[in-house]
């Protein structure tokens, strides 16, 4: 037998040995499409021995990740094997913050998207539904049918390591971005999923830090997030975070999971513990929790005990099995079961593109430096390996970069090395500019960067800031000698641009000495063609910033980032096997409450380095006619400029004294295409949830009676139109 022959026998017989004969077809009652996914879950769960409910409650444990992968398993985060006798299918879940994780175990490709907070940071809600689609059909592709993606928490504390991972700081526009991804997701036929269910806005610490937040705070921030993704979404599971929540763990957090969650939004869905956040049986299980992940160690035997004993009744173990069924039914698994086959690459270039352009913020362009001209005679290009890649984002949402990491040993990130995807930016400048001369110098070394910035005419910095899960940034500067970098290549070249591949938030004290910045966040797999295409105007920039800028950690509620005290003795602890952590608890009190980001600076009279909601474009636009009722707001928007492109148009309220809130909140958008010199008028509904408060007395928002201040304009900052509304009677 040739050698290729034997492959060819070789390859089943090891899938076989893996997956086992392929599933039965499922048959029963349950199958019938014309009934409700509540319908068919209820009698599914009918059918099921006490043993199989249980072992549908948790997983198989952490050798999913770190060991032997559990027979059947596609080598994801997580995993739940089914009950083939019923035809429930093994639960496949994988990390898919930005692009499925760990795809590629079994060779098959994924793509790098561009970090979420780049979503958010374009506004359009057609981005957040094509980032969602093609996370969902490449998942489906790899035999997924669950993603553990769609990160919503806000940026409280900017040198979190996770925030390129979220969608910024404003809980309408991070609630309703995720909606529209998990919405789109969903309709590939995966389980829609929300993270980190709450107040998980730090890595340091984050398994032992108890947050103090008041009610109001949390409902109308934090909570307001994910209750719009959620319901948006038509989200399935929601996964709780590893943090305490005023005392209590989120994942056995009565106020969080089964009074808000469940009760106050009647979310129908199942709740799923971050990796090794259970920290309990009985008393996880009667506040909400549903299922334990990735392993067994409470919602396995001790559940089991606990059902026994009348401890966690038999009716809420049926509740906690319904709910993940309903779930799989609803996101269509018994009817559209994954059909393995490799991703379209091609489409997924392209949206990893469109994403990066429509979300890299044009920050400064003095004296309209950009674009630049394809007769440009010479480009220095600096730093960042920008000969080669783009910056990853590390941890669980790391993406294998298909081609390899293109900058090997570039240090070390929480999970493993810090990543440079292989898209490259010199390649894509010189490709631009075919006649000018292009060279690129390490930035290693200052003053030679500065020679060769000296002898070109145009100057293009890329500067970075590694960010990962696992730890937060030191402080918001960017690491090492980059600062120096910039400016001395900015005291050799009056005409230098500087790139920014950051997960959010740096400082930039040589601002103004450049003549233009570039915010790319974590740009993705097309990131470098992203950032020429934004540079020499094939793309005419139109992203603003979901998070504010500052102008030093000095003005943020928090100049320290909190951390958790050294361990004394006996505080480490079994993290998971083999891996101690220091597991001393220690509060962080939110007292800045729900003036978060820009809301903060506004209430302060800190004015902000760059402003929520602000990005600049190649043309200009002017606003008119502002029209308000307390059920829409209408006006004229115009591109006053000679190149088409597209607005942001923002609408920001203030509410009646009583509200006690003196600082504005955005209530709605619309990204708006306009063609050069063309006037349109838009009209936007106003929610009234967006509008009101939450009444922590009461439990319950409401929609204050007086006077309302209605703004429309550009950015937070920048809001050239206001008008008075009354709201009368209290709703
Ligand atoms: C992260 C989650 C992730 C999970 C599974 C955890 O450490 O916090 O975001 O989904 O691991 O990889």
């Amino acid at each position: 037998m040739s050698k290729s022959t034997l492959v060819l026998f070789l390859i089943p017989a090891f899938l076989m040995a893996q997956f086992g004969p392929p599933p039965a077809k499922p048959a029963g009652p349950w199958m019938n499409k014309s009934l409700s996914p509540d319908e068919r879950a209820a009698l599914l769960v009918r059918q099921l021995t006490f043993d199989e409910k249980i072992s549908l409650v948790h997983g198989t444990g952490w050798d999913a990740l770190f060991g032997e992968m559990p027979k059947h398993s596609l080598g994801g985060a997580g995993f739940v094997p089914g009950v083939p006798r019923l035809g429930i299918p093994d639960l496949q879940m994988a990390d898919a913050a930005v692009g499925v994780a760990r795809g590629a175990v079994f060779g098959r490709y994924s793509t790098p998207l561009p970090s979420a907070v780049a979503e958010a940071a374009s506004w359009n809600l057609a981005i957040a539904r094509a980032y969602g689609a093609l996370i969902g059909r490449e998942l489906h592709d790899q035999g997924y049918n669950m993603g553990l993606g769609g990160g919503v928490n806000l940026t409280r504390e900017p040198r979190n390591g996770r925030n390129f991972e979220y969608q910024g700081e404003d809980p309408i526009l991070a609630g309703k971005m995720a909606g529209a991804e998990m919405k789109a997701l969903s309709e590939q036929g995966v389980i829609p999923h929300i993270k980190h269910y709450a107040i998980n806005d730090q890595e340091n610490g984050r398994n032992f830090v108890n947050m103090k937040i008041d009610k109001r705070a949390m409902q109308e921030s934090d909570l307001l997030a994910f209750e719009i993704g959620i319901e948006e979404g038509g989200v399935g599971a929601v996964m709780c975070s590893y943090n305490m929540v005023n005392g209590a763990y989120a994942c056995e957090n009565d106020y969080l999971l089964n009074q808000v969650l469940k009760k106050q939004w009647g979310f129908q869905g199942f709740v799923v513990s971050d990796w090794g956040g259970t920290h309990s049986s009985a008393k996880a299980a009667n506040a909400g929790l549903d299922m334990e992940q990735p392993g067994s160690d409470y919602f396995g035997a001790p559940l089991k005990k606990d059902v026994d004993s009348g401890t966690v009744s038999a009716a809420r173990l049926d509740d906690m099995v319904h709910r993940i069924l309903r779930a799989e039914f609803a996101a269509g698994l018994y009817d559209r079961p994954a059909d393995r086959q490799v991703p379209d690459v091609f489409h997924g270039l392209e949206v990893a593109q469109r994403v990066a352009e429509q979300g890299s913020v044009l920050l400064k362009n003095a004296g309209g430096q950009l674009p630049l001209s394809p007769s440009v005679r010479s480009i220095a290009v600096i730093g960042s390996h920008a000969d080669v890649g783009v910056l990853s984002g590390g941890g669980s949402a790391q993406v294998d970069p298909p081609g390899g990491n293109a900058v090997a040993n570039a240090g070390q990130a929480v999970f493993g090395a810090v990543v440079w995807h292989p898209s490259s930016p010199l390649k894509a400048i010189r490709a631009k500019a075919p006649h000018a001369k292009v060279d690129y110098d390490s930035g290693v070394d200052p003053a030679a960067a500065a020679k060769l910035a000296k002898a070109s005419d145009v100057a293009i910095v890329f500067v970075n800031q590694p960010s990962s899960e696992g730890a937060d940034m030191a402080s918001l500067a960017l690491p090492g000698d980059q600062d120096a970098l910039v400016s001395a290549v900015a005291a050799a070249n009056p005409h230098t641009i500087v790139v920014l591949e950051t997960g959010g938030a740096v400082t930039m004290p040589w601002i103004d000495g450049v003549s233009a910045a570039l915010e790319a966040w974590f740009p993705g797999i097309r990131g470098g063609e992203a950032i020429a295409n934004i540079l020499f105007g094939d793309v005419n920039p139109s992203a603003r910033l979901p998070l504010t800028f500052p102008r030093s950690e000095q003005d943020l509620p928090r100049p320290k980032l909190a951390e958790q005290p050294p361990a004394r003795d006996g505080d480490m602890v079994d993290f998971f096997p083999g891996f101690k952590v220091n597991g001393r608890t220690f509060d962080v009190a939110y007292d800045e409450g729900l003036k978060v980001g820009y809301k903060w600076y506004e209430a302060q009279g800190k004015p902000p380095l760059f402003p929520f909601g602000f990005g600049l474009s190649y043309t200009t636009y002017a606003y008119s006619d502002l029209k308000v009722t307390p059920a829409s707001v209408t006006f004229s928007v115009k591109n006053t400029g000679a190149r088409a492109g597209a607005e942001t148009a923002q609408i920001y309220a203030t509410l009646p004294s009583a509200a006690g809130e003196p600082f504005h909140r955005l209530v709605a958008w619309q990204k708006v295409e306009l063609a050069a010199g063309e006037t349109k008028s838009v009209t936007l509904a106003l929610d009234p949830h967006y509008l009101s408060i939450f009444n922590a007395d009461r439990n319950a928002w409401e929609l204050l009676p007086g006077s309302y201040t209605v703004y429309a304009g550009g950015s937070s900052r920048d809001l050239p139109l206001h008008a008075a509304m009354e709201i009368t009677g209290s709703r």
